[in-house]
């Protein structure tokens, strides 16, 4: 990885791709509107909120939503498989010394945060979280992270992490993740344009798309699924494209 200093903000490239890790925007704000304005992260009526931060990274979005707790407890389960981003993104943030307690323990706890780290590849890891209320799902692109967007991949974040009342944001608006989620009994939804992206996702149970108010896919993205050459990921067999066409959150739209 290497951190790049734009005229504004520094951000982090992968050294294979050069996929930039807060693409187009500053990171912290990107991290409010993705990952604490579009999952209601503040409108939770809940005093204690577990929230699940894939993709660790540089630290931005753990330690926005550190800043946005308010008078919540909450405990961040971060999953990150290199420690590099974290040590390259100090030079990002305020808090260094939080920063440096993180790099060496990979924990943090104080009378409203507890922050662990699974370090390793989140296939592995996902099984030792506790279940999460919101989900950010910031891996990098298939480019680049390719097996965080497999099939068997987003099976065990099913497994461990779905329930009727999670959340889980994302910067992506693939059709191919979107179907996968679909397949296995999320709600998926339209989420904001962020920086150069003209839409995002925004997926969870029912239950919390009834509770905010969210609306799923528009009828209309059925044909995106119909048309697809890739309507889910391909190494998946626990789904079909009848499933995705026939799932009930269409009939909300
Ligand atoms: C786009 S960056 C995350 C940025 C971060 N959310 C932030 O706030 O700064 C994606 C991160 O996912 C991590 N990652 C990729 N594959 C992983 C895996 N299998 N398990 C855990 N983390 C992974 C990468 O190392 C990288 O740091």
């Amino acid at each position: 990885m290497r951190l790049i200093k734009g005229s504004e903000f520094y951000s982090i490239a992968d050294s294979v791709t050069g996929e930039l890790m807060h693409s187009g925007m500053e990171p912290f704000s990107q991290a409010e509107t993705l990952y604490i304005e579009q999952t209601r992260f503040k409108n939770f009526n809940k005093d204690q909120l577990t929230v699940w931060d894939v993709g660790l990274g540089a630290g931005v979005n753990a330690v926005t939503a550190i800043k946005n707790a308010g008078d919540k407890k909450l405990i961040i389960e971060s999953f990150e498989i290199s420690k590099e981003p974290l040590i390259l993104g100090k030079a990002i943030h305020n808090d260094t010394p939080l920063i440096d307690q993180i790099i060496e323990n990979g924990s943090y706890k104080s009378e409203s945060v507890t922050w662990r780290v699974f370090w390793g590849d989140f296939r592995d890891t996902v099984k030792e979280a506790q279940r999460p209320d919101i989900i950010f799902w910031d891996p990098f692109s298939m480019k680049t992270n390719p097996t965080m967007w497999e099939g068997k991949t987003l099976e065990l974040l099913t497994r461990f992490g779905f329930h009727e009342n999670v959340i889980l944001s994302t910067y992506s608006s693939s059709t191919r993740f979107r179907g996968a989620l679909i397949g296995l009994g999320w709600f998926v939804g339209l989420g904001v344009p962020v920086s150069e992206r003209k839409e995002t996702t925004i997926a969870g149970g029912e239950q919390a798309f009834k509770e905010f108010n969210i609306s799923p896919l528009p009828g209309i993205y059925l044909e995106r699924f119909k048309l697809s050459h890739t309507p889910f990921p391909s190494d998946m067999t626990s789904i079909s494209l009848q499933s995705i066409l026939s799932s009930k959150m269409w009939l909300d739209t």
